[in-house]
């Protein structure tokens, strides 16, 4: 089990390195740490934000554990030497392409939420954001225009392959839960969704044990604070998930509390907690690690097949909420380590 940890920027490093002592008290035999340099610390020491040298690691490892990117101080930078372009450069290198990033919430959290708890408590959905396509990775620029303007764009689009690829991991990811699809698009609109809706109704000619139903993105937007019960899995591309799962950890109390797994075909996957860098609570000890825990139990599951040790995790960190351990971002005062040491004791 060779894992890579990329701490990062900001609350990353903390974070995971509660994650890392939580995985060396299972007592693993042959787990294998290597850390590597991302993100604006990594542009900072080596005036790249993914090095050579950490790119190596990560095509090196079976499993990478990542922290956050993100520096304020470095947003004047051009854009392919800013902190963020780490994480986008490893999706992309290591066809990191389907992004699982689930929502429950904890027992007991129900009042924390900004929904009202009998709305919270019905959330139980998973959404699967793709995360090798779309606006993100189409030709950007400033440009100037005949007439003196200046314009941006961005293009958006997806190839059929590559909506399919996503669509199969959003009907499989449904077959093992409450068998419900939902597609999240703007195909009244955009093109790339009419493809995008094209290919995953095709797509769902091989799974007819799945409900399927497609949404545009405002509606599902607003459908995620009016009745989140009714999702099970939703699918969608790269710049709707990225709002969408923001929104949804939300809804479910805390975005400190997030898991997600970036998975490329077999096993290998990005595992990091769906919060940002945080610089404000930075080297604080303020910060609550529960995500980056998560994320190591989501990375036990889905890269080395041990489930059992996945769940014991997830079972840890739930007793230390239902014992009242609650970090800054739940109203609390744990911090970090003592967080990491509730969970630990739980373990
Ligand atoms: C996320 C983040 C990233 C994204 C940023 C840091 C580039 O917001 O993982 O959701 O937009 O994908
Ligand atoms: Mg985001």
């Amino acid at each position: 089990m060779r894992i890579a940890v990329f701490g990062g920027d900001g609350i990353g490093p903390e974070v995971t390195g509660e994650a890392v002592r939580v995985l060396q008290a299972l007592g693993l035999d042959n787990l294998e740490l290597v850390e590597g340099d991302v993100g604006g610390a990594a542009y900072r020491k080596h005036g790249n934000p993914l090095p050579p040298e950490t790119l190596a690691i990560a095509k090196s490892v079976d499993a990478i554990l990542f922290g956050s990117v993100g520096d304020f101080g470095l947003d004047h930078l051009e854009r392919h030497l800013r902190p963020e372009q780490a994480i986008l450069g490893l999706r992309k290198e290591l066809g990191l392409f389907a992004n699982l990033r689930p929502a429950t919430v904890f027992p007991g959290l129900e009042d924390l939420t900004t929904l009202r708890p009998e709305v919270a408590r019905q959330i139980d959905l998973l959404i699967i954001r793709e995360l090798n396509g779309d606006v993100y990775f189409g030709e950007k620029a400033i440009r100037v225009l005949p007439d003196g303007r200046r314009q941006g764009y961005d293009i958006m689009s997806y190839a059929e392959d590559e909506v399919r690829r996503i669509a199969h991991v959003g009907f499989k990811a449904a077959q093992g839960r409450r068998k419900k699809l939902c597609s999240v698009d703007k195909a009244n609109v955009l093109e790339t969704s009419q493809l995008w809706r094209d290919v995953v109704i095709e797509v769902s000619a091989e799974y007819p044990d799945v409900e399927l139903s497609h949404m545009y993105v405002d509606n599902a937007a607003m459908q995620l604070v009016k009745n989140p019960g009714q999702f099970d899995v939703v699918v969608t591309g790269n710049m709707f998930g990225d709002i969408l799962s923001d929104q949804a950890s939300m809804c479910v109390g805390s975005i400190g509390l997030l898991a997600s797994a970036a998975l490329a075909e077999g096993t290998m996957g990005l595992y990091e907690p769906i919060h940002g860098s945080a610089p404000d609570i930075a080297g604080k000890d303020l910060a609550n690690p529960m995500a980056a825990i998560l994320s190591a139990a989501m990375m036990l599951r889905h890269s080395f097949g041990r489930e059992a040790d996945a769940v014991r995790i997830e079972a840890a960190v739930a007793k230390a909420l239902a014992a009242g351990v609650r970090g800054g971002d739940l109203g609390g005062n744990a911090g970090t380590r003592e967080i990491g040491d509730a969970v630990l004791a739980n373990l």
